[in-house]
């Protein structure tokens, strides 16, 4: 998936594009209990590649920090290590919500001017400018303990200061990763944060769904810049039994749900996930029945490698559509898991047929084994 150069759009009366200079996730930086245990399943599992490491003899204080990726997609992994206050961040944020996501960090054009048009916007800094010969970085709270950094690069060097790049080896296996296709945040009140992204960020609402079935009752609205580059479903659970609910309450509030991976080849690329011993959520055989023919249309994959690898369909364009799998969740507590996403043509969803045509699927095996 390719994109145009983000650049400023000239600005109507009262309209500002792109109010703060925004160019794409820079990466996720998650606080775990074992950094190089998490650094290493992202390696061993997701095709990740080690691309930069810093502790406290590298020049970092209260942390030791691993980070992987692969094509645009950055993770870091951060644990405590020794005392002061960024390590008592990390051990507090750890011990309350197990291992997440901390920072869904942007890179911008401007970070001190992010920083001051956001503040104007209403935003809160947590963290002010931190300005450095090759990184400018500065920080505003987000949701829950959610934050967002600002990342202004000046030239290419080390990830920040007090790392050093490590030679990860080149990007050839049969996991292929491109981007962060969309982060998802569950939250107790989705107007608010949808308020947030539009106020502070400039954002607009793409998608509103209001799903039901059963298990999963939520609400969801999708908040997106002007470009596409940043796409942030924001979900409300809407019953007390709400998979959104569960989250919220082993999490211990709002945070982060999914990070959806967007892959030019999810065969290729489940297959060998699988083969590394990655569980993805199941699929039942009667999700591939004649309804899914009628549903999905005419696809290029073949029905039965995407039955086999438990692979998703959903038309969400009639010139597009879009292929998905949901992993388990990675850590201890039921919180976050992935998306391994697959679009073709001009799909934009997120996967809203699969809720139902999931559930339809799971009635018509029970009415089969004769259970309801
Ligand atoms: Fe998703």
């Amino acid at each position: 998936m390719s994109h145009a150069k983000a650049s400023a759009a000239p600005e109507s009366a009262g309209v500002v594009h792109n109010p703060l200079g925004l160019r794409g996730i820079d990466h996720l930086e998650f606080f775990v209990d074992d950094a190089e245990r998490w650094a290493n399943y992202y390696i061993e599992n997701y095709g990740m590649y080690h691309r930069g490491y810093g502790d406290t003899s590298t020049g970092l204080n209260g942390r030791k920090a691993f980070i992987v990726g692969q094509g645009r997609v950055t993770f870091l992994f951060a644990q405590a290590e020794g005392k002061g206050p960024g390590a008592d961040m990390i051990r507090e944020f750890v011990a309350k919500h197990g291992n997440g996501v901390k920072d869904v960090a942007f890179r911008v054009r401007d970070t001190e001017a992010a920083l001051q048009e956001a503040q104007r916007r209403g935003a809160k800094i947590v963290r002010p400018l931190d300005e450095h010969e090759i990184f400018i970085g500065g920080t505003i709270a987000a949701y829950g303990d959610v934050v967002h950094s600002f990342i202004q690069r000046k030239r290419h060097g080390t990830f920040a200061p007090g790392y050093e790049n490590r030679a990860g080896g080149i990007e050839d296996g049969e996991i292929h990763f491109a981007m962060i296709d969309h982060v998802v945040a569950n939250v107790e009140r989705m107007e608010e944060w949808c308020g947030f992204y539009r106020d502070v960020f400039g954002f607009d609402q793409l998608a509103h769904f209001d799903i039901n079935t059963g298990r999963s009752a939520l609400m969801s609205k999708v908040m997106t810049d002007e470009d596409g580059y940043i796409k942030l479903p924001i979900n409300e659970p809407s019953s007390k039994n709400s998979q959104i609910q569960e989250f919220l309450d082993e999490f211990k509030g709002p945070g982060v749900q999914h990070i959806a991976l967007l892959t030019p080849n999810i065969i290729a690329t489940t297959r060998a996930m699988r083969e590394a011993g990655v569980e993805f959520l199941g699929v039942p055989d009667s999700y591939y029945d004649a309804e899914f023919d009628i549903r999905v249309g005419e696809i290029k994959e073949d029905k039965e490698v995407l039955k086999k690898l438990g692979i998703l369909v959903d038309r969400d364009r009639p010139d597009g559509y879009l292929l998905q799998l949901f992993s388990q969740p990675v850590f201890d507590r039921p919180t976050l898991f992935h998306e391994v996403i697959q679009r073709h043509g001009n799909s934009d969803g997120f996967g809203e047929g699969n809720f139902r045509a999931l559930f339809e699927a799971i009635e018509r095996e029970q009415a089969r084994r004769g259970t309801l």
